[in-house]
């Protein structure tokens, strides 16, 4: 758009002519206040304005427009990214809130105070095309129950500890059993899955925290555990989950985020096509009942060698005896670390849709469960059937069943420790 003065090769010309395709708003302010003046897109008959307004006087008025433009061009920029609290239902009797995480990009997430919970993530494929590629419920409801775990904050134990039992100080604990003889995922009541967390918006960021209190002997786990668990948005198009608790007895952790995802949009297809790159050369075999044996086994030459980028239909029905154990892939990957610091444990791409995940964690181990028990039975977002494998989880985390296993990382935290993680799952497209 091009706006006239009496000098049209001048300052103002330049300038104005710049603000005003960056900020149509405005263009438009110019155009109502200033009805006399030319604005058009070809150069055209050249304004009667020089004769109408002292040139100074036009350099002030000019800027001052920009000046409000900028700030309502700033304005709506900030209030496209943020984050939105809404009631959502209640459950036991508490209030449960909903809460949607934007960005300047228009990428969306919404989590909610149930289970810390994330319902949807909304991200662009190549073609800047937005669609949800996590598996869920529209509602509270849908997650009541939630067997398949979709979307939820899992602890006070993620993944299994054998026979739901474990010593630590010379104390044997008993765990509620909801996995055959094991106890998976925290138990079987007040699971961190299940409980109301109290949420609270962060201030100047696009993200939640949620905090818990899981009681000394809730679940069979020793120690008040204070827990906060914060997902953040940023503009970089990441979900930065961080980790933390502190307790007053010695108590087992593992915390973990188990959404399924799928690239091509949730509840369209399985996930067989999706390309898998896991940053892992070992792996923790199991046991028929998905318990690790305590090896820690090379990838190479078996079907868990994802070190190059592989379909996960590839392999996932091969006879090797991991692969039968698992029903396909459902196992814990030893991630490649040097220190202790933010590592890329995988990376995902979903060809027809171009959309790429990338797994960094502060955690030693990835359970890669390419969801090989969804069976149809539930029934998610937009009347879609979740059928076996139409959702991945890449559950960043210690090694299963640690406190039975003593060579494996400690999950013990202390009185007077801090336990702190971090993952981030950056989404892009190529
Ligand atoms: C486990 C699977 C289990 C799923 C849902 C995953 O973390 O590895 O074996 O079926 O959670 O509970």
């Amino acid at each position: 758009m091009v706006l006239y003065s009496r000098k049209p090769n001048g300052p103002i010309r330049n300038r104005t002519c710049s603000y005003t395709a960056m900020c149509p708003l405005l263009a438009r302010s110019l155009r109502e206040k200033w009805g006399f003046l030319h604005l058009q897109h070809e150069p055209g008959p050249r304004s009667t304005l020089s004769v109408m307004m002292p040139r100074r006087l036009l350099l002030a008025y000019v800027s001052g427009l920009v000046l409000t433009g900028g700030l309502l061009l700033a304005q709506a920029t900030s209030s496209k990214s943020g984050v939105q609290q809404q009631p959502f239902g209640t459950q036991g009797g508490r209030p449960v809130n909903l809460y949607t995480l934007t960005n300047s990009h228009g990428v969306e997430i919404k989590a909610m105070s149930y289970g810390g919970i994330i319902l949807s993530i909304r991200v662009p494929d190549r073609k800047g095309q937005f669609a949800d590629i996590v598996l869920g419920h529209e509602t509270l409801e849908g997650y009541i129950p939630n067997p398949p775990y979709l979307g939820a904050i899992v602890g006070r134990y993620a993944n299994r500890i054998a026979n739901g039992t474990f010593t630590l100080d010379g104390k044997t604990y008993t765990l509620p059993k909801n996995d055959g003889p094991n106890t998976l995922h925290g138990g079987v009541d007040k699971t961190f899955n299940k409980v109301v967390w109290d949420g609270e918006p962060l201030k100047g960021k696009s993200g939640v925290a949620f905090t818990y209190l899981s009681k000394d002997g809730e679940e069979g786990f020793p120690g008040n555990l204070k827990v906060k668990v914060t997902y953040t948005l940023t503009d970089e198009n990441e979900l930065v989950i961080e980790y933390e608790a502190t307790t007053d007895k010695a108590t087992p952790i593992n915390l973990s985020q188990h959404s399924y995802f799928n690239l091509a949009g949730e509840g369209t297809s399985d996930i067989l096509n999706h390309e898998v790159m896991l940053n892992a050369d070992r792996f923790t075999p199991v046991d028929k009942n998905l318990i690790p044996t305590g090896e820690l086994r090379p990838v190479k030459g078996t079907p868990f060698d994802f070190t190059s980028p592989t379909k996960i239909g590839a392999r996932i029905d091969d006879t090797y005896d991991q692969i039968v154990l698992g029903h396909g892939y459902d196992h814990n990957w030893v991630i490649n670390r040097k220190g202790d610091g933010l590592t890329l444990a995988a990376r995902v791409y979903e060809p027809t849709s171009g959309r790429v995940l990338e797994v960094s964690t502060t955690q030693p181990g990835v359970q890669f469960y390419a969801g090989n028990f969804l069976d149809g039975t539930v029934t998610g977002k937009q009347g879609h059937i979740y059928k076996r494998r139409y959702g991945l989880c890449l559950e960043t985390q210690h090694f299963p069943d640690s406190p039975n296993h003593p060579d494996f990382p400690s999950t013990i935290l202390k009185p007077g420790e801090t336990f702190k993680s971090k993952t981030v799952f950056k989404f892009s497209t190529k």
